[in-house]
């Protein structure tokens, strides 16, 4: 058993009283790889903004666990090397629908879980994730539940359509679960397509998709149940258009991506929206700037010459949710 205390890491309880009563979000941002944790570790210790490392199933299938956790391990003692006295950094579990998974993360060192039961009928999100609350406050460890299920894909977990969170089932969830926040569906989806061209308008300007508005009246309501809850969104990439504009200029083919406009992840985050998910964005990121490398030196074969520029992108990419989106900057000092 390794404690996340022992690793520098904290868990998210104050980080979150804190967020609600301060009006912002802390950003939660996925990592697979060394650049991409550089790069956060690096805009949250400038900025000092407390920060979230997600690990998804797909990050450790590809990074491999063990590893994932000593390179978290490595982010607070580079994030003190870089002058971050006291470095606010939580290592979280990404949607995992088992109690065992969570358990494994828990005994090996994440000081907070999801527990991803939204797929399954009411009662038995319930049963799972108050099984997994009851284990991880064991070791102070947080948890994240869900209600309302995400159109998209989640890890396996795959739906085309939204289902909306029931304002009327979140009190007796929070309650009979004790989680410690709780991921809501308003209409953020998962990738770098979150709604059809169809579901869009056209800006006669520009030509560019203009998404339907999120489902803010549900989160009101949420808010309304459960006053100071922290509330957690998903899906919450914006897909940069000048990102996508530089891919498909340079040979990719990303027809028609959109994501969630700015404005309104900025309202969230002044709201109970205390947690904000954002991973896709750090991939669009990286590949354009990648592509540029490729089309401008097409002889370059050092991984160090376009991993370098990829990792720098990402790191204004960072700053800039954390400063502009979320408000979280300074909040770690
Ligand atoms: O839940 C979605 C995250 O973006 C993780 O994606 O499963 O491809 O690592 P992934
Ligand atoms: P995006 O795909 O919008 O970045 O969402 C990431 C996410 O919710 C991870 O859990
Ligand atoms: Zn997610």
């Amino acid at each position: 058993m390794v404690s996340y205390k022992e690793l520098g890491l904290v868990n998210t309880r104050e980080m979150f009283a804190k967020a609600i009563k301060g009006g912002y979000a802390i950003p939660a941002f996925n990592f697979n790889n060394m650049e991409q944790l550089q790069a956060i570790i690096k805009a949250a210790a400038e900025e000092k903004s407390p920060v979230i490392l997600q690990v998804s199933k797909g990050a450790r299938n590809y990074a491999n666990a063990t590893l994932l956790r000593y390179m978290a391990q490595g982010a607070v003692a580079y994030a003190k090397e870089l002058g971050w006295e006291n470095p606010q950094i939580v290592l979280h579990l990404d949607h995992r629908d088992s109690f065992e998974l969570c358990k494994s993360c828990i005994d090996s060192g994440f000081s907070s879980v999801m527990i991803d039961g939204s797929h399954l009928p009411y009662e038995e999100n319930v049963a799972l994730t108050k099984k997994v609350v009851d284990y991880a406050h064991q070791y102070d460890v947080t948890v994240e539940g869900e209600l309302g299920v995400l159109a998209g894909v989640e890890d396996e977990v795959s739906s085309d359509h939204h289902t909306y969170t029931d304002p009327e089932e979140v009190i007796d969830f929070a309650t009979r679960t004790g989680c410690d926040s709780l991921a809501i569906s308003i209409g953020t989806s998962h990738g770098a397509y979150k709604f059809t061209p169809e579901q869009c308008t056209r800006d006669p300007k520009t030509g560019l998709l203009v998404p339907p508005p999120l489902a803010f009246e549900v989160l009101d309501a949420v808010m309304e149940k459960l006053p100071g809850f922290p509330i957690v969104l998903h899906g919450s990439s914006s897909v940069p258009q000048e990102y996508v504009k530089t891919i498909n200029e340079l040979g990719g083919k990303l027809p028609d991506a959109i994501g969630i406009p700015e404005e309104e992840l900025r309202k969230a985050a002044k709201s109970a929206v205390c947690k904000i998910n954002i991973d896709s964005d750090s991939r669009l990121a990286m590949t354009a700037a990648i592509r540029k490398v490729f089309t401008d030196k097409p002889g370059e074969f050092d991984p160090r010459k376009y991993l370098g520029p990829a990792r720098d992108e990402m790191e204004r990419l960072y700053k800039h949710k954390i400063e502009n989106v979320l408000g979280s900057n300074g909040k770690a000092e």
